[in-house]
């Protein structure tokens, strides 16, 4: 499932992540590539250690953390602390070639172990400030270019090969982690995010046609029951 969830950090936080991070040094990308994928990454990243990648990433965290949206499309179980990264601003060559995301990340300040169900991209540059930089993610419906408005992001399966395209033209600014999910399949994520999204639209039906404080549909109370009963089948917590 390839999702979009619009605004995730408000534009007060975004001004505040791009100005904690565009001060600090970054390093080369390499940095947390595996092999296959380091012979076609090329790009700048934020070294997580740094405190202005402490305090651009407990902000990221925050934002994802109370958005419902988030929640219920990923179901996560641990989110490895996001990334950041760039790519053009001068230099041309930029990008990151097809590969497939390391199934499992091992965050070194706390070798805590992360299986990466979900990949994420938070887009933190205005998309007309920079030309390129799209987010390619190969699925089943063929190519699937991507560039969010900045603050905007998307989860994709960290199973599809994806690239970044080349930046020609300004600079792409974004935050990257992975997810472990509750649920690991991908299809079984997927029912129950729409099944959640379903019950919620017509819990909000109910609710414009009910008499204020009136009790929830009988039909709406066993639509949840039944959503629970799947995540309780699938969920591995
Ligand atoms: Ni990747």
């Amino acid at each position: 499932m390839l999702l979009r969830i619009p605004q995730v950090l408000q534009p007060d936080e975004l001004a505040q992540v791009r100005q904690l991070i565009l001060t600090a040094d970054w390093a080369d990308g390499r940095i947390t590539a595996g092999s296959q994928s380091g012979t076609v990454k090329n790009n700048r990243q934020l070294p997580e250690e740094l405190p202005a990648a402490q305090q651009a990433r407990h902000l990221v965290s925050v934002a994802l953390a109370r958005n419902p949206m988030f929640v219920t499309g990923a179901l996560p179980k641990s989110v490895y602390p996001p990334l950041f990264n760039r790519y053009g601003g001068g230099h041309d060559t930029n990008h990151f070639g097809n590969h497939i995301d390391n199934a499992v990340r091992t965050h070194a300040a706390t070798a805590r172990h992360v299986r990466t169900d979900i990949s994420c991209t938070l887009f933190l540059s205005e998309p007309a400030s920079y030309d390129g930089g799209e987010l390619v993610v190969q699925d089943t419906y063929g190519e699937q270019r991507i560039k969010f408005e900045a603050g905007d992001l998307v989860m994709y399966p960290g199973t599809s090969v994806h690239r970044v395209e080349p930046v020609t033209r300004g600079e792409r600014l974004a935050s990257f982690f992975w997810i472990e999910s509750m649920v690991r399949a991908d299809a079984q994520r997927r029912l129950l995010y729409e099944m959640d999204m379903a019950i919620t639209s017509l819990r909000r039906k109910d609710m414009a046609q009910s008499v204020p404080g009136s009790a929830e549909s009988s039909e709406v109370v066993k639509l949840t029951g039944c959503y629970h009963n799947l995540l309780r089948m699938w969920a591995d917590v």
